[in-house]
């Protein structure tokens, strides 16, 4: 199964998509996680893309989709993946649809997770992710066990760059004028699930896997 999971900046994406890839046995795939681990790499890419991230701007087309492309590639994508944070525009689906389509694959469904945009501000100021795995947490929701410490992989916790001053408004002026609009483009093709993420994170997580059966059942049943 090939998922597109798409949400503003701190509707939980990266939260549920942790969850959901260990229920489904899929490869999570998320283009911001790429470009972070390839900034601590000091690749050229990651120096480039750094630019863009910590402004609060899209990174260039050309270089998020040849990522990402490349990556689905990959013998662990075999089985499925679920897609957070990409694509973010139409041109970026296009492109997704079209390189699916080469390897024989196509995306299955989009999962839209609604938040309104006062919670979205307030988990983005409260959250911190680890240094090594980009296990994340909340201070406010989901608190580590230890201050400052991963529970998962005893690494660093830090707050992003991007979580902080004028970055933050920007990144949700993009989702909410230009990547909202795939659900538009999903829509057309009879795919989108739009879950409500503004309740607790396993709750949130039960319903994607309901809604997903169910459509998946509807879809069977054609
Ligand atoms: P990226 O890393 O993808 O960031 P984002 O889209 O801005 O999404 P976030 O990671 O901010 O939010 P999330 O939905 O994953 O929320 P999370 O689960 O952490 O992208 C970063 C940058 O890379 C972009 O700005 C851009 O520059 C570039 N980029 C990436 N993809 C690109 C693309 N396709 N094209 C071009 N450029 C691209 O949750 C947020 C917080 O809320 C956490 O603290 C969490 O613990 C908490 N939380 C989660 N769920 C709940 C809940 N139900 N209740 C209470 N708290 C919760």
């Amino acid at each position: 199964m090939n998922i597109v999971l798409i949400g503003a900046q701190g509707s939980g994406k990266g939260t549920q998509a942790e969850k959901l890839t260990s229920s489904l046995g899929i490869s999570h795939v998320a283009s911001g996680d790429m470009f972070r681990k390839a900034f601590d790499e000091k690749t050229e890419l990651g120096v480039k893309a750094k630019a863009y991230t910590d402004r609060g701007e899209l990174v260039p087309d050309d270089i998020t989709v040849a990522m990402v492309l490349s990556r689905i590639k990959e013998p662990d994508c075999a089985r499925g993946v679920l897609l957070d944070g990409f694509p973010r525009n139409i041109a970026q689906a296009q492109a997704l649809d079209e390189g699916l389509k080469d390897i024989g694959r196509q995306i299955d469904v989009a999962i839209y997770l609604d938040v309104p945009r006062e919670e979205l501000l307030k988990r983005l100021s409260g959250r911190y992710i680890c240094r090594a795995n980009q296990h994340v947490y909340n201070i406010y929701a989901n608190p580590p066990k230890v201050p400052g410490v991963c529970d998962l992989d005893g690494s660093e916790l830090y707050q992003r760059s991007d979580d902080k001053g004028e970055a933050v408004q920007k990144r949700l002026d993009i989702f909410f004028n230009e990547t909202v609009r795939l659900l538009d483009y999903y829509g057309s093709q009879d795919k989108v699930i739009v879950v409500n993420g503004n309740r607790d994170i396993d709750q949130v997580h039960t319903d994607i896997l309901n809604q997903i059966n169910a459509f998946m059942e509807r879809k069977k049943k054609g």
